[in-house]
């Protein structure tokens, strides 16, 4: 122990305490969490697989929806003769890094970068670069003979030893990688072990992006840091340790040209030829008949195979006292226009650049010396590359942290530039390392805090870790991710798509479904595009389903934002209403809710027109719009959703002083959940049937049974309006539902319809389905561990057999096809978040800000550690029994703060009002 109270004291010397609370993130102690190990003799593999649609790996053009029809390629890793398995986790996908709505990229578990999007690339704009493959970090070690003080010869030796590695498993073409990389990924970080035995230190790296809760301008960075940690493990030999970042960012994959058309050899004379002339701004190379083609024009970039481009840029340096960067700047106003940096604070002597067109010839500098020697301005290159030299000393731990930063502010719309919101915090790619390594608030030391902050309240500390299952806080915690598809454009507007494969922006229900993480942690987020739905509002009421109706295979996008538009559903203007009534309940958000009342009321109006003729919802589509429910006369399903409009109307006018309106809500329950008791109960089975055809038929209902069917009620029950329908009939129908219903891999959506198990349409697992079963059945009692074994069924696949936890799929494939439980449709789908009600089940979670009241029914007796979530406010509730017999709970604020005048647990109150803030807490007994 004594040992590492030095290395922290001799950190603090080399200047950088403010990456020291780094070792503060949970991702080395807690065993359980995600782990891929990659091993440089595994060999990975593309199998083509089944599909209806997912995002493809290579987009080949500007404004496509990043949609894949009926095959895609899956990465599998070879296992033998005619024998594959899935990789390791971190290799389909990774934690994407990024400040919250800048653009993304993947660092995998094997060490290269995948998913590049932060050039504004969008299914709406220029298509995603899927790899650069000469992206990557490097190391280079020397072991000097140790000099000892007191002249002990025999403990020194004369050879230097120099090593170079590039740090992947996989490296580009003659170079020269490492053993074995070994991958965590915690939302918003990720965690590389370097294992290679003939290194003589130990090194891993952090890599990790901005992300403040209830803060949205300092989670909004458009970097990435990168924290190095080396361990000189000797006791004699001093080691010197340079580490490099090389970004190749002169050649990227191509798209299409016009203008002059030249021939070259090789894309890097084209490149040259590019930069000789003063007019040419992007260049084409196509190696199929080696032609070079030079535009006037910036161009989006498309994937094609025989092509490589690249944008007219140059490199320059720039240093200050406390920092040193070098920057590619890109002129012009254009999407892909704009700057990135390479930036390091550390000993700015040790701090060195390259900028170079051959990789092998930047190698070479690289493993010569671990230094290199560009110090100019305004150079044209290929690659531009980073390296930070450091001494360690026997057995001293450092830290150095690189940062990759930029600023490309033309954030485009279907070839429109709308401009992105940091460009109103930020001047340029070096302005955002500067604040982000040597600022005052919002640096690398408190974005490492608030991230440790933020892990802590889902999985708990050392002495009180949460009653949460791992699997599923590590589920949750890196569900956060989802954000990686919204854009904050420069007027303002936060919108989200619904997914890259689906360009559609903001449908209300499938916001809906993935919205308990964003109104928690940025309510300002759902505040934002609440504004923008109540606008879209249509004269009879209706909220329209989305902001924007976007065919998935688009090939043109228009370009304005927000154009609503959509189908008719029961899941859209009831979801609105909820929305503003969890602002409201949870939030505390009176003004807001005062203020988007009218429009909640007319949607509320809306429902109960639609309702009239048969007390419950007609012919009307849901987010489940492959089984067509809309088909039937009636459905479960939308008639549910219609009872959850009502309760929730009639308490937000109640809420509002609108009595009138709440007794008129209120009738209009009662009559719809008569109307969804007449239509839909199956007494004899015990269930509620999927759908009635007709309303007035008189052969027997076909009795199918659907999975999900009462989402509604997780949503009621979170929102503290209770039961939609008669408790018995509804815990009778939840075990229906997975007596009926299972399979190996999650609940399939309806059995019943066709002769089981029935085609593809009835037959796949919808993933809100059994996260949601688990939710409803804690509330109705269930055993918690009952309850979670079936949300982990289909959960925690993605996780531990499909390894593919940053893309989980909106809908897995059903069972008799081939692809049980492969993702199946719907890629980087917000479905499966609708698992963040588990927590709230779990601690029995409920609020009434503005009456003062927050308590708890938890599931498990004592001890017990929850999260807690509320808009802008996050914590823990946990509890102790004393040897004495006496339960004990507190309430700890991690973020945010809670005025309260009732705060329990159980019967048991906290005696007087309350008032807590972050970092505190609150005990009784
Ligand atoms: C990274 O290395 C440091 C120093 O050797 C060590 O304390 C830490 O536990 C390592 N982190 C992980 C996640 O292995
Ligand atoms: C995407 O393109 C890269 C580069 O050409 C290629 O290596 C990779 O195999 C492609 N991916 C798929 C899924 O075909
Ligand atoms: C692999 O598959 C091929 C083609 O089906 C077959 O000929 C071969 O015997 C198989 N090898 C093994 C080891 O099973
Ligand atoms: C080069 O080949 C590509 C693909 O075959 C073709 O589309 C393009 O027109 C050719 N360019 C020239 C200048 O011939
Ligand atoms: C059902 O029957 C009633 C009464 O005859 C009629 O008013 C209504 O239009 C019918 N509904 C449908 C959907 O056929
Ligand atoms: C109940 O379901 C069964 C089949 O599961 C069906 O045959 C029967 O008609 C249904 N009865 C009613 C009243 O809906
Ligand atoms: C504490 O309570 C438990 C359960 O009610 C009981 O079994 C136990 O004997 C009690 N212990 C003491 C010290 O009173």
């Amino acid at each position: 122990m004594a040992s590492i109270v030095m290395v922290m004291m001799i950190v603090c010397c080399l200047q950088v305490s403010q990456t020291s609370s780094l070792s503060n993130l949970p991702t080395r102690s807690i065993p359980g969490l995600n782990k891929g190990t990659v091993h440089s003799q595994d060999e990975y593999v593309w199998m083509e697989q089944d599909c209806i649609y997912l995002e493809p790996e290579n987009i080949t053009a500007p404004f496509e929806s990043w949609t894949l029809q009926h095959k895609f390629n899956y990465r599998y890793q070879k296992c033998g003769e005619n024998c594959t398995t899935p990789p390791p986790i971190g290799i389909r996908s990774a934690v994407p890094l990024g400040g919250v709505s800048t653009g993304s990229v993947e660092l995998r578990a094997d060490g290269s970068f995948h998913e590049w999007t932060l050039m504004n690339l969008s299914p709406v704009g220029g298509a995603k670069i899927q790899v650069f493959d000469e992206a990557f970090f490097g190391l280079r070690t020397t072991c000097k003979p140790y000099q000892s003080p007191n002249n002990d010869n025999h403990r020194q030796h004369n050879d230097e030893k120099n090593q170079s590695f590039v740090l992947r498993t996989h490296p580009p073409p003659g170079l020269p990688g490492v053993q074995s990389l070994s991958y965590t990924g915690l939302y918003p970080a990720a965690h590389l072990t370097v294992e290679d035995t003939r290194l003589p230190i130990t090194v891993n790296f952090t890599a990790m992006s901005t992300y403040f809760v209830n803060d949205l301008n300092s989670s909004a960075f458009p970097a990435i840091s990168f924290i190095f940690t080396a361990t000189n493990p000797s006791l004699t030999d001093i080691v010197e340790a340079s580490f490099m970042f090389n970004l190749p960012f002169g050649i990227q994959s191509g798209d299409q040209g016009r203008s002059v058309i030249k021939e070259a050899a090789t894309d890097l004379e084209c490149f040259t030829m590019c930069n000789q002339l003063p007019t040419c701004l992007t260049w084409v190379y196509d190696e199929s008949n080696s032609t070079c083609t030079i535009l006037t024009s910036i161009n989006l970039n498309g994937f094609n195979v025989s092509k490589s481009s690249g944008l007219k840029g140059t490199w320059s340096i720039n240093q200050s006292t406390q920092l040193k960067c070098l920057t590619l700047n890109r002129p012009g106003i254009a999407p892909p226009s704009g700057n990135i940096s390479l930036c390091s604070n550390m000993e700015l002597d040790g701090v060195t650049f390259a900028v170079a067109d051959d990789i092998g010839d930047l190698w070479k500098t690289f493993s010569g010396s671990g230094q290199f020697n560009f110090s100019g301005t305004n150079a044209y290159g290929v690659h531009g590359a980073i390296s930070v030299k450091m001494t360690l000393p026997p057995g001293q731990v450092v830290k150095i942290p690189i940062t990759m930063s930029w600023f490309y502010p033309n954030r485009d719309f279907g070839d429109k530039v709308f401009g992105s919101w940091y460009q109103h915090l930020f001047s340029s790619s070096e302005d955002v390392a500067e604040k982000m390594l040597n600022g005052e608030s919002a640096n690398l030391g408190e974005q490492t805090e608030t991230v440790a902050k933020l892990h802590q309240t889902f999985l708990g500390t050392q002495d009180n870790p949460s009653s949460v299952p791992i699997w599923l806080s590590d589920v949750l915690i890196n569900s956060l991710s989802h954000i990686r598809s919204a854009f904050w454009v420069a007027d303002g507007r936060w919108r989200q798509f619904e997914a890259f494969d689906c360009p559609n922006v903001d449908p209300v229900h499938n916001d809906g479904e993935r919205h308990i993480p964003y109104i928690m942690i940025f309510p300002e987020s759902v505040k934002n595009k609440m504004i923008g739905w109540a606008k879209s509002q249509l004269s009879n009421g209706m909220i329209p389903e989305m902001l924007q109706s976007i065919n998935c295979e688009a090939k043109s996008i228009k370009p304005v934002i927000d154009l609503p538009g959509g189908r008719v559903m029961s899941d859209v203007s009831s979801m609105f209403i909820v929305y503003l009534l969890e602002l409201y309940k949870w939030g505390n958000e009176q003004e807001f809710a005062s203020s988007l009342w009218p429009f909640a009321k007319k949607a509320a109006e809306w429902h109960m027109v639609s309702a009239e003729k048969y007390g419950t919802l007609y012919r009307i589509q849901n987010t489940y719009d492959n089984i067509g429910l809309n088909n039937y006369d009636v459905a479960t399903y939308n008639s549910a959703f219609h009872l959850l409009a009502m309760k929730a109307a009639e308490e937000l006018a109640s809420a509002m002083g609108d009595t009138d309106f709440a007794t008129k809500s209120r009738k209009a329950f009662q009559v719809g959940q008569m109307a969804l008791d007449k239509y839909l109960w199956n007494n004899t089975m015990g269930y509620y049937n999927s759908y009635r055809p007709h309303i007035n038929m008189t052969e027997p209902n076909p009795g199918a049974i659907m999975t999900d069917c009462f989402y509604s009620q997780v949503l009621a029950h979170s929102a503290g309006l209770g039961d939609l329908v008669d408790r018995r009939r509804l815990s009778s129908h939840m075990n229906a539902e997975l007596s009926h219903n299972d399979s190996p891999y999650g609940m399939i959506v309806q059995t019943g319809r066709y002769p089981y198990p029935g085609p593809t349409q009835d037959n796949a697992v919808w993933m809100m389905g059994n996260p949601n079963w688990a939710s409803t059945q804690l509330r109705l009692g269930l055993d918690p561990e009952k309850a979670l074994n079936v949300a982990k069924k289909s959960l925690d696949r993605y996780r531990t057999v499909i390894n593919d936890l940053w893309n989980v799929a909106g809908v897995s494939g059903g069972i008799g096809y081939g692809i049980g439980g492969q993702p199946l449709m719907l890629s980087h789908y917000g479905y499966y978040m609708s698992s963040w009600h588990i927590l709230l089940a779990l601690s029995g979670q409920e609020a009434d800000l503005p009456s003062g009241i927050l308590t708890f029914e938890p599931k498990i007796p004592a001890p017990f550690n929850y999260p807690v979530m509320l808009p802008g406010v996050l914590g823990t509730i946990s509890s102790s029994v004393s040897d004495t017999n006496i339960t004990s709970y507190t309430l700890t604020l991690m973020f945010g703060q809670l005025k309260l005048k009732h705060l329990g647990v159980g019967k048991t109150f906290f005696p007087g009002n309350v008032s807590v803030k972050a970092e505190e807490s609150i005990l009784w007994s």
